[in-house]
């Protein structure tokens, strides 16, 4: 029995309004509970995939497929409820800092029209994941940047999506924190979640091990391949 892959491309091409070719033809399908990490230099594309994963911008030419959602066709109401099934993890977090911690990580749970009965039990308890609990009514600026990315990824996780996207999540942390970071997102990809995590921190697949899909100028770059 063959398996739905969660994403699917077919010489998926993207072009900006701008006339630059950010990928140029990627065939590649990435199946449920993979831990995958896109490599590649900067200006490769690894950021304009990940968007295209969650409907940010749509491909130009070719086919994309996401949990079984075609992205070319796709309506905006569509879309929003893929993202809701989506976390997204970005480098510079993109925390509200006029909201507590608590808000911040609910945020997903309201755009879904959670009570707050329970609302409050379940964001406790993502935070309690990363190990934050204590810092509930905290605002932002008062942690430091790693507990900052640890709030994001609490967010990311908060409404169990099937997929994690995160765009160099460990760009701004020092290498012990991104180990850190790197072990919730493994964890989570144990119980089963899909994270798909673009990255320059090459040696944290030494701790980390991960299917790696490389791209080099819009194109894929020697297959991918698996560090066990
Ligand atoms: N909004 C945009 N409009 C026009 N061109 C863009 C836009 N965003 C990215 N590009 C271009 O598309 C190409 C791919 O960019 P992308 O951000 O996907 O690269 P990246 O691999 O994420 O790089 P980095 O490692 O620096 O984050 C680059 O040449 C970039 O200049
Ligand atoms: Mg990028």
């Amino acid at each position: 029995m063959s398996i739905t892959p969660l994403i699917q491309m077919q010489r998926l091409m993207l072009r900006y309004p701008t006339g630059k070719t950010a990928l140029s033809g990627i065939t590649l399908d990435i199946t449920q509970g993979q831990f995958v990490y896109l490599i590649g230099e900067s200006g490769a594309g690894k950021s304009s995939l990940l968007r295209m994963f969650y409907g940010g911008i749509r491909p130009t030419s070719g086919t994309l497929n996401v949990q079984q959602t075609d992205m070319r066709s796709a309506g905006e109401s569509k879309v929003r409820e893929l993202r809701r099934r989506t976390g997204i993890i970005f480098q510079d977090h993109r925390l509200l800092f006029s909201r507590t911690v608590f808000e911040n990580v609910a945020l997903p749970l309201c755009v879904q029209g959670w009570k707050t009965e329970r609302l409050i039990p379940r964001v406790r308890k993502v935070l309690d994941y990363v190990g934050l609990a204590d810092r509930l009514w905290s605002y932002p600026e008062a942690l430091s940047g790693g507990e900052q990315q640890r709030v994001a990824i609490a967010r990311a996780m908060t409404a169990n999506p099937s997929v994690i996207l995160a765009d160099e999540p460990t760009g701004n942390l020092d290498v012990d924190t991104a180990r850190r970071v790197l072990d919730y997102l493994t964890a989570l990809n144990r119980l089963g979640t899909t994270v798909i995590m673009a990255t320059h921190d090459l040696h944290l697949l030494e701790s980390h091990p991960g299917r790696v899909v490389q791209l080099h100028n819009g194109s894929l770059a020697g297959g991918s391949f698996e560090i066990a």
